[in-house]
């Protein structure tokens, strides 16, 4: 039998009633941001809730492109205009909501492999985890403590 890496991930069930004062405006920005996501092509509209260490928060929707590859999904959206604005200030947590257009319901979304790569570019570059929440269908938020839990096995150093 040969040697074995393992590594265990897990995601927390948050509901409702647990979460924090921040985590309930959050959403309630991701939210907002949702209707206006530019989601022609797949009419799958993504928000996401940027918090950074000094208590400022930023949205962002995905915005999509006819070149279909050009687009950006909502997570590097707002981290790439919060980390282009506050280079030095750290990010903390993401909170992403996703709807199905015409949809009542809230879809099911985790964030794609760029953005995990790109969640892990900022903890590696301020040296901690960034907490990443997502709200399910249930109205419940999954919380990954860190990009170890969606990215195991990442790529992390190129003279590593
Ligand atoms: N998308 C996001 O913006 N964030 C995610 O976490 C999942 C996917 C976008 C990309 C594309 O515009 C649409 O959702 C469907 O994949």
């Amino acid at each position: 039998m040969r040697k074995e890496i393992k590594l265990t991930v897990s995601l927390e069930v948050v509901p409702r009633e647990e979460w924090s004062d921040i985590e309930i405006q959050m959403v309630e920005n991701a939210k907002r941001v949702v209707d206006h996501a530019h989601a022609p092509y797949s009419n799958f509209m993504v928000g996401a809730s940027l918090l950074l260490e000094n208590g400022k928060l930023f949205e962002a929707n995905n915005q999509e492109n006819v070149s279909f590859p050009v687009g950006v999904c909502a997570e590097r959206a707002v981290l790439s205009y919060a980390m282009g604005n506050f280079p030095d200030t750290k990010p903390i947590k993401i909170i992403i909501v996703a709807k199905r257009r015409n949809d009542q319901v809230w879809a099911t979304v985790t964030p794609c492999g760029l953005c995990r790569q790109t969640i892990n570019e900022y903890e590696v570059k301020f040296g901690s985890p960034i907490e990443i929440m997502m709200l399910n269908p249930q109205g419940e938020l999954l919380r990954a403590r860190g990009i170890d839990q969606l990215l195991p096995f990442r790529f992390n150093d190129l003279n590593g």
